[in-house]
């Protein structure tokens, strides 16, 4: 990660206010464009047929606006569609954050725009260095830039810078997590939960891991771990965190990636990084 180049802070003031502006807008179409009977109709495969739409219609905007902004930067998105870079910037997007939320009209979804180095393809290559979450349903919007802060601004109120509060122990800590989409993958993951959940106060599955890493730095939860995270789901909230004052590993020595992802204030996560660890040992493979 060291050898990864960060932009000068001007870049990255600008990288800030683009990843927010962007952010916003798309989250602005998802809202404004989402049909009101949709999850009366989430039975029936139309209707997830118009997340997918909207999943993509989201990530055209936001590809069409960051290449407008900055035509040398890469983008990688969840839908299809990527673009290679020819500046050290890749955007990183996560066009709906929680689509079963979005289907279900669960207010808890999120647009993630992120400006990351390095190569988000490669676990522990690539680092973000500006992003943004936008719940657009609740006006909360989270951003950071590397060495800037982390801020949450509600509605159309004043941006509050984001310090993380001293954790609980581990034995009172509230916990986000979530769950895959692939049987094993969730079988492996509830049989995780089993040895995790009982040293926790509790756990909250809400739906949107950008929200949840967000909400660490914010207080609403006090840590989160998750297996099966991609880049996209990850990036902007991880700064959010980091800049909140948060740590934000994989296991180990680890960076965050695919197998595992553990956020916390430095305290708790020196609590639940071990733990987390010795119960994937102890589950062993997928
Ligand atoms: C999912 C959400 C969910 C998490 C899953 C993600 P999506 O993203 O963030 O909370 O548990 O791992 O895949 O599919 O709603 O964009
Ligand atoms: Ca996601």
């Amino acid at each position: 990660m060291s050898a990864l180049t960060v932009p000068d802070a001007v870049v990255l003031v600008e990288l800030e206010r683009l990843a927010v502006e962007v952010a916003l807008e798309a989250g602005r179409l998802i809202v404004d464009d989402r049909p009101a009977d949709l999850g009366v109709s989430k039975t029936k495969s139309t209707a997830t047929d118009v997340v997918t739409v909207m999943d993509q219609r989201s990530q055209d905007l936001l590809r069409t606006r960051l290449q407008a902004a900055r035509p040398g930067d890469g983008f990688l998105g969840e839908e299809e569609g990527g673009t290679d870079r020819e500046s050290e910037i890749t955007w990183v997007v996560d066009p709906i954050d929680g689509t079963v939320n979005y289907l279900y009209g669960i207010p808890s979804y999120a647009v993630s725009v992120a400006a990351v180095v390095g190569d988000p393809t490669t676990p522990g290559a690539w680092r973000p260095v500006a992003g943004a979450v936008v719940n657009p349903v609740t006006g909360e919007l989270f951003h950071a830039r590397l060495g800037g802060g982390a801020r949450l601004r509600r509605g159309d109120g004043d941006a509050r810078r984001l310090v993380i509060a001293d954790p609980p122990g581990l034995g009172h800590a509230l916990a986000g997590t979530g769950f895959g989409y692939d049987t094993r993958r969730r079988l492996w993951q509830a049989t995780l939960l089993v040895q995790v959940l009982p040293h926790l106060r509790d756990i909250r599955r809400i739906g949107s891991a950008a929200l949840d890493i967000c909400a660490v730095a914010a207080g609403t939860l006090d840590c989160y771990f998750e297996r099966g995270l991609n880049p996209w789901d990850m990036a902007a909230a991880w700064l959010v965190l980091t800049e909140s004052g948060g740590v934000f590993t994989g296991l180990g020595d680890l960076a965050p990636d695919q197998d595992m992802v553990v956020g916390a204030a430095p305290a708790l996560h020196a609590e639940l990084e071990p733990l987390v660890r010795r119960a994937v040992e102890s589950v062993g493979g997928e």
